[in-house]
């Protein structure tokens, strides 16, 4: 049976509250913890030794050959002097072979036809051999011959695209500037960046007759079959992809990759399994990058602090004919209340990595430029930053006038400033330690919030334990542990008498891991599979679902009390299937949150040490304390990287990556990541599902970075608008303040 749900109204009846079970929102322990900490969860490269013993032969291993020009066409392989070398299987490349991988939810093929280069890096080959080292040695021999056409390498120099449903103007922004008590008008600039996901993408490929298994890792595997399938020309339905344990995604496993194609391809043409993992430089040249952006912030201000105006244009580029254009502009577009406004999207064609969702795609980067412009405001108004935007925050959506689902923007921005101490806060460049200068800064914390489409199977054995499947995936997220304690509560049984079962294509469509919108979606698709086994057990009862307790693997109703073994004969399985509705229509759905941060500028080298930061978030109901302060703990955590030190740089020659390893490209480390503090608010969003709960994945990132660099100018008064703000940013500026 399916208990299907088009989510036309929203649902205020907050089912879960009335459950007895207890576990819903307790800070439970990961419940695949234990295997990951002790090396028994399988990761998909992992899979050659457990899928291939004795009895069977061993993969072959593929290793990927990158372009080495920006822009031309393949005239030619050396294949035969590969093909000479010791255990080369093969050299293949196909027309079905991926110049770019999917973006995310795409549901098919990306761009193909390898022949033809579009950025340095990307795949043009698969050199197939019996051991990896092989493989490796034949694609780098590998003689490519190319004819070579001068590419676009500078976002700044080629004319952009302005694709008509990104610009969005009201009023009359100019007159607003013109007439404000106080304005600003700043551009800022955010390099591109890498995901950086710890687990290199890997697919271990091999097929049955005309069958395909992928053992891989995706944070989609309801749209990454279809798009694998798509590629080599075969039905959905004879693609299965398997993704249990996914080690990191944050967007750079949302859509099928070169590997899984080429993967494919080589065990049909070989029959054998292939296996095919990318090296770390291969994860920052063929995978997605966050675009590099520019943006200009304008505001406009009356005497009050109250924003008459304000404007945000970005640029950022990708490859031509991808539709992927970094979001910059998201939540400008309801964070702020102003009656002139203007959203300015512009995107370049270049020949550089594809540019796809990376942590937050949009609000990561605009939400942390916005915000250190709404710094820049407050300091030249001469109003707290926090009071600030308590004077700002919109009734409705400004632009549309719909009304928020929720917003305790208000409640998060008084929160977090009484929790950090923000009274305790000076006047830029006051307060001094020896030779560090200290300060504090806060962003808002905004993203916005979706539900996807979803389906998930609840079974209870008459023995009454539950298997919760859907083909959704946990990327180190918390999906396991939060899907069973949802099902543990709906059905009255205690943690371990659930197991869930995730990451199989082959199991009901779960939306996959994007977007911040598995939990509040996967989980409404639990719910109702629940909820549909709770009317059923009412009905062995003999009482209405309202009024049936399941509690530790009883069912009560009045005064009669049976444990479920007893109560039943057979299992009762249901589907639930989630369909985002009207309701989603309604409202501007979004989260928020405040973040503040301390740091210290060393007044001699401009090193900036984070000294310590809060968040307070509002995310609708919480459904794990530990797993979501996990989440805004790396969320946090990338907005450091941002603020500080992540950038990739592409070399303006040929367009290849300078620093395509984590030795160069810096991201946070334990030493980087003082003491951080998360506090939740209490919140029910009716429009977030069944579950009143909202995504929780990125909102941490979003503003986080804004935070630090505003801390930064309130240290030393220097204002770095060039992300990252390393020392040597920062020193300028201290030197130019000296000789002023
Ligand atoms: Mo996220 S960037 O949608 O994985």
């Amino acid at each position: 049976m399916t208990a299907h749900l088009k989510f036309d109204k929203p649902d205020a009846r907050n089912r879960l509250d009335d459950m007895a079970q207890g576990v819903i929102g307790a800070p439970l322990d990961r419940s695949e913890g234990a295997l990951k900490v002790t090396g028994r969860a399988v990761y998909a490269a992992e899979q050659a030794r457990s899928l291939h013993g004795a009895a069977h032969a061993a993969p072959a291993y593929g290793v990927l050959v990158r372009a080495t020009i920006p822009k031309g066409r393949v005239l030619s392989l050396g294949r035969e002097a590969v093909l000479a070398m010791p255990g080369v299987r093969a050299v293949l490349a196909d027309a079905c072979f991926l110049r770019n991988p999917a973006q995310g939810t795409a549901g098919k093929a990306p761009v193909q036809g390898p022949e033809e280069v579009a950025y340095y890096g990307q795949p043009i080959a698969l050199v197939v051999a019996d051991s990896f080292e092989q493989a490796r040695d034949g694609a780098q021999r590998l003689v490519v011959r190319y004819a070579e056409e001068a590419g676009a390498l500078d976002p700044e120099a080629v004319t952009p695209e302005l694709p008509e449903k990104k610009q969005s103007a009201q009023g009359d922004l100019d007159r607003a500037m013109r007439e404000a008590a106080f304005s600003i008008d700043v551009s800022y600039t955010t390099p591109s960046m890498a995901a950086a996901a710890m687990e290199p993408h890997c697919v271990i490929a091999s097929w049955t007759g005309d069958e395909l298994l992928c053992h891989g890792s995706y944070q989609m595997p309801n749209y990454n079959a279809p798009e694998l399938a798509d590629s080599l020309g075969i039905p959905a339905e004879k693609v299965r992809i398997v993704s249990p344990y996914v080690g990191g995604g944050f967007g750079s496993k949302l859509g099928i990759g070169p590997e899984a194609v080429a993967a494919a391809f080589a065990a049909r043409e070989l029959g054998c399994t292939v296996s095919v993992a990318l090296s770390r430089p291969q994860e920052f040249e063929t995978i997605t990058r966050r675009s590099e952006t520019r943006q200009r912030v304008r505001l406009a201000a009356d005497a009050e602090g109250r924003l008459t105006g304000l404007g945000h244009e970005a640029l950022v580029s990708n490859l031509p004919g991808e539709s992927f254009s970094e979001p910059v502009a998201q939540a400008t577009h309801f964070t702020y209340a102003a009656a002139h406004r203007q959203i300015v999207h512009r995107i370049a064609r270049v020949n550089l990595t594809p540019a796809g969702s990376v942590r937050a795609p949009g609000e990561a980067v605009g939400v942390l430029v916005f915000e250190a412009a709404m710094d820049e405001l407050a300091e030249a108004a001469g109003i707290d930053p926090v009071e600030l935007r308590l004077r700002n925050i919109p009734e409705a959506d400004p632009e549309t006038g719909k009304p928020f689902s929720s917003n305790m923007l208000a409640e998060a921005l008084r929160d977090g400033a009484q929790r950090f101490g923000w009274q305790a806060r000076q006047p830029a460049g006051t307060r001094r330690e020896g030779e560090w200068l200290v300060g504090m800064g806060m962003a808002s914390a905004v993203r916005v919030n979706m539900l996807g489409e979803a389906k998930a199977r609840v079974t209870l054995s008459p023995e009454g334990t539950a298997l919760v499947e859907t083909n959704m995936t946990d990327i180190g997220t918390g999906t396991y542990t939060i899907l069973t304690q949802i099902a543990a509560e709906l059905l009255g049984l205690p943690m371990q008498a659930v197991t869930t079962h995730l990451g199989d294509s082959a199991l009901p469509d779960g939306p996959g891991s994007g977007g911040s919108w598995g939990a509040a979606s996967t989980g409404s698709a639990v719910a109702l599979a629940c909820e549909a086994i709770r009317a059923r057990i009412a009905g062995l009862m003999g009482c209405d679902e309202e009024e049936l307790t399941l509690k530790d693997g009883r069912a009560i109703c009045g005064n009669v009390t049976r444990p479920l073994p007893e109560l039943l004969t057979e299992a009762l399985q249901e589907e639930g299937h989630l369909e985002p509705g009207e309701a989603e229509e309604a409202v501007r759905n979004a989260t928020f949150g405040a973040h503040f941060a301390e740091v210290a500028v060393n007044a001699v080298t401009g090193e900036v040490r984070l000294r310590r930061m809060e968040g307070t978030f509002a995310c609708g109901r919480i459904l794990n304390a530990k797993t979501a302060r996990s989440q805004c703990l790396g969320g946090m955590t990338f907005g450091i990287g941002m603020a500080l030190m992540e950038e990739m740089i592409h070399d303006a020659r040929d367009g290849h990556i300078v620093n395509h390893d984590l030795a160069e490209y810096h991201v946070p480390t334990n030493a980087d990541v003082p003491q951080l503090e998360v506090h939740f608010l209490d919140e029910r969003d009716a429009y977030g599902g069944t579950l009143q709960a909202k995504g929780i994945g990125e909102l941490g990132i979003c503003g986080a970075g804004g935070a630090i660099v505003n801390a930064i100018y309130n240290a030393c008064g220097v204002r770095v608008r060039d992300m990252p703000v390393t020392l040597d940013k920062v020193l300028e500026g201290l030197i130019a303040q000296s000789i002023d």
